[in-house]
């Protein structure tokens, strides 16, 4: 597969998915914590602005004992957000010129 289909192919599985609905069952809990991200449990913007994405993962963390899940976790994390940058091209980045 060429490389540019594999990302595109990987970016829309991610965008569908939902970090509550594949986070290990140790983190689920934090993702769920409204008090602890300051987000909907299914707003993965929200969730992966950095300082949310970032209190998100210490609780994973902390949360986990599992060194797979941790490790799961974080990778989750990096995709669905990853996916989410691209999926939200309106937001003001640019200038206007
Ligand atoms: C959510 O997180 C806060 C702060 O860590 C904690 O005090 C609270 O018990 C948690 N709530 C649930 C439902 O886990």
């Amino acid at each position: 597969m060429r490389p540019l289909l594999l990302l595109l192919l990987v970016a829309g599985v991610a965008a569908q998915s939902q970090l509550l609905n594949n986070a290990p069952d140790c983190a689920v809990k934090c993702v769920r914590n409204t008090s602890v991200t300051g987000c909907a449990a299914t707003d993965n913007a929200c969730l992966c602005a950095s300082t949310a994405q970032g209190v998100l993962l210490q609780c994973a963390l902390g949360a986990c004992d599992d060194e797979d899940d941790r490790n799961d976790m974080q990778t989750l994390v990096g995709r669905v957000c990853a996916a989410v940058v691209r999926s939200f091209p309106e937001e003001p980045v640019v200038c206007r010129c």
